[in-house]
């Protein structure tokens, strides 16, 4: 079945001592558990991960980049390739985060572009969709990640979908405080999954890790993880401390 995966997305948090220091706490606690049962990856800023990568050896926690540019090389000022972000030790890349969408601009388009390249780079990105709070309020949930979903995967074929994560992540429960409901997220994921095994198949539909993100704790992680199509955990605020983390990633083991 599917193993859970556990995602701490740093965001434009830590330094060059917090950083190292913290996945190394998270990497020490993660070798007493049983490392078989679930998969963790921590998503630092892009000057730190090769500093991350280094620190996180030896503790089998992936390293991911929160952003990828869609082109290889070339003048594009800023921005960061596919190759870079592998050539570093990352294996995964966030793509289409809601920070990324709302705050900096993304379309889908773009983010389509991005999880293209991501994957013919070599790299397993993590897609983020979900509604905004006012297109909860309107009934236009299922419609308005239809839509992100639909266009994000253009053009990929069931192989190259196949290197891809989920998450779920409703817009108005993002460092919110305000978490979706056990049920409420369910019902999105459950709807994920029957639109995949239309757009796909049903057996790449069972297999594709969904995972939930938006304000998830600790006291929260182990009912979420119990749903039946929630598969992993994408974690903001509570990934940049190491016993929370932790807490997690055992409520994830014990659901
Ligand atoms: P949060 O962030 O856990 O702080 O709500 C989640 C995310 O943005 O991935």
């Amino acid at each position: 079945m599917r193993k859970p995966f556990i995602a701490g997305n740093w965001k434009m948090n830590t330094d060059g001592h917090s950083g190292p220091e913290l996945v190394k706490a998270v990497g020490q606690g993660f070798t007493q558990l049983d490392r078989e049962k679930v998969d963790v990856a921590v998503i630092p800023p892009f000057v730190y991960l090769a500093q991350i990568v280094n620190a996180a050896k030896a503790s089998r926690i992936a390293v991911g980049a929160q952003d990828i540019f869609y082109e290889q090389k070339g003048a594009f000022t800023g921005e960061i390739s596919a190759n870079m972000i592998k050539d570093v030790g990352c294996n995964y890349c966030l793509c289409g985060h809601s920070e990324r969408r709302h705050v900096i601009g993304e379309g889908d388009e773009l983010i389509n572009k991005k999880v293209h390249a991501a994957i013919n780079g070599g790299l397993l990105p993590i897609l983020c969709v979900g509604e905004l709070l006012e297109e909860r309020e309107a009934g236009n949930t299922e419609q308005v990640v239809e839509r992100q979903v639909k266009k994000d995967f253009a053009g990929l074929s069931v192989e190259k979908a196949r290197a891809v994560t989920l998450a779920y992540e409703p817009v108005w429960a993002i460092g919110t405080g305000r978490t979706a409901t056990p049920q409420q997220a369910q019902e999105v994921h459950a709807m994920i999954r029957e639109l995949l095994a239309g757009l796909y198949d049903k057996s790449f539909a069972d297999d594709m890790r969904i995972q939930y993100g938006g304000s998830v704790k600790p006291d929260n992680a182990k009912e979420l993880m119990q749903q039946q199509d929630i598969d992993g955990l994408l974690v903001g605020g509570a990934s940049l401390k190491a016993d929370d983390f932790l807490a997690i990633i055992k409520a994830s083991i014990a659901a």
